[in-house]
Parts: structure tokens; sequence; C-alpha cells
């Protein structure tokens, strides 16, 4: 199980899952990010895009609940 905070690494754009290409999108300039590592897969050629998303630890307990970290 793997988080991410929704907020992209360009320009602090809106982060939103896109089911079609299962990947996950920032709108403001059409940046894509995996969803295994939230790694960069593909951004415009005007800007430099090397960081991907901020991850966040998870735990989960016994009964099931999930703690972000
Ligand atoms: S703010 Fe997300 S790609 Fe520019």
């Amino acid at each position: 199980m793997v988080a991410y905070i929704a907020i992209c690494p360009h320009e602090q754009g809106n982060i939103e899952w896109d089911e079609e290409i299962n990947k996950f999108l920032c709108e403001c300039h059409l940046s894509l990010f995996n969803v295994g590592d939230g790694s960069v897969y593909a951004h415009s050629s005007l800007f430099e895009l090397n960081e991907g998303l901020t991850k966040i630890d998870l735990k989960v307990d016994e009964k099931g609940d999930i703690y972000a970290l």
C-alpha cells in the first residue's frame, strides 16, 4: 500500500488519479506520475521535472485501520 501528497512537485498543482491511463495526473501542465513509486512518467519538454510525488508513510494496525505517519 502506498500514498502520496496530492500536490505536484512542479508548481504545486492538484494531483488526480486518471483511471484510463492508470497514472496520477497534474492538469496544470499535464505531467504524469507512476502509481508504484510516484516517479515522473512524462512531462512537458518546456520545463524540468526530476522530482516525483512525495510519499506518505503508512501504518496499518491489527484492525486494518490505516494511519498516515
Ligand atoms: S504544476 Fe503540475 S505540471 Fe506544472
